[in-house]
C-alpha cells in the first residue's frame, strides 16, 4: 500500500459551450465518468476548470492514480498536459470525494492575484500555487448537483436522496401521522 498525490495542469480543447446547468457541459461528462470510475480504484482528488483550462489533483494508490493518469493523459478533450505534483502521500485529504468540482471561484482568482497572474494558467503554477489550489478546491463548499446515474440517486456529496425530495418526504410522513392521530381521536 503506497499512497500518491498527483497534479497536472492542461488545456481544454473543446469549443467551450454555454453551460445548460452551471457545468460546462463537457466538463460535466469528464465529472461524470470520474465519479462512476475514481470510487471502483479508491480514488479521490478535485478537478477546476477555467480560461480553458484545467487544473487536476489526484489521491490514491499509487498503481491505480498513474493508471487513471495515463488514461486521462491519452483523452483528446486536452492537451499540453504539464505534471505540476507527483509525490507520496501519507493519507488521503480528499475524503468523500471521487471527484470534487469547483467552477468558479473568487479564492482561485485570489491566487492568481497574489502571484501576480492575471489568467488562470494553471502550467504555469509553481509548488506553493499548486497547494494554495488544493486548498481552495478541499475547502470549497460548492455543489455542483451533478448526478452519478451509475450510483442511482447518490450525489457526490454521499446524500441518498436530494434535500427537496427528502423534505417532501418528511412533510407527507409528518401529515400522515397527524392524520391518523386524528382519525384514531375520533374514533375513541
Ligand atoms: C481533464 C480531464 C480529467 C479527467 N479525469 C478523470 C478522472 O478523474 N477519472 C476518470 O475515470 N476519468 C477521467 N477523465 C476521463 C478519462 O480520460 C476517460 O475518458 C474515462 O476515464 C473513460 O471512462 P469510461 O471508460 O468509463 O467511459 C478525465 C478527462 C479529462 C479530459
Amino acid at each position: 500500500m503506497s499512497l500518491i498525490r498527483l497534479a497536472y495542469a492542461s488545456e481544454a480543447t473543446f469549443k467551450p459551450q454555454p453551460a445548460a446547468s452551471g457545468v460546462e457541459p463537457h466538463v460535466a461528462r469528464i465529472l461524470l465518468a470520474s465519479r462512476r470510475n475514481n470510487p471502483k480504484y479508491g480514488i479521490v482528488g478535485g478537478l477546476y476548470y477555467g480560461n480553458h483550462h484545467f487544473f487536476q489533483y489526484l489521491e490514491g494508490e499509487e498503481d491505480q492514480v498513474r493508471e487513471l493518469y495515463g488514461r486521462i493523459r491519452r483523452d483528446e478533450r486536452h492537451r499540453n498536459i504539464t505534471t505540476l505534483l507527483e509525490e507520496p502521500l501519507d493519507e488521503v485529504t480528499f475524503t468523500d470525494w471521487s471527484m470534487k468540482y469547483v467552477p468558479q471561484a473568487e479564492d482561485v482568482t485570489r491566487i492568481l492575484k497574489r502571484h501576480d497572474m492575471d489568467q488562470f494558467r494553471p502550467e504555469l503554477f509553481d509548488r506553493a500555487m499548486c497547494e494554495e489550489m488544493i486548498s481552495v478546491i478541499r475547502e470549497s463548499h460548492h455543489h455542483d448537483r451533478l448526478i452519478n446515474h451509475h450510483a442511482g440517486v447518490r450525489g457526490e456529496s454521499g446524500q441518498v436522496i436530494a434535500p427537496g425530495i427528502r423534505n417532501g418526504l418528511i412533510l407527507a410522513a409528518v401529515v400522515l401521522v397527524g392524520a391518523l392521530l386524528v382519525g384514531g381521536l375520533l374514533l375513541l
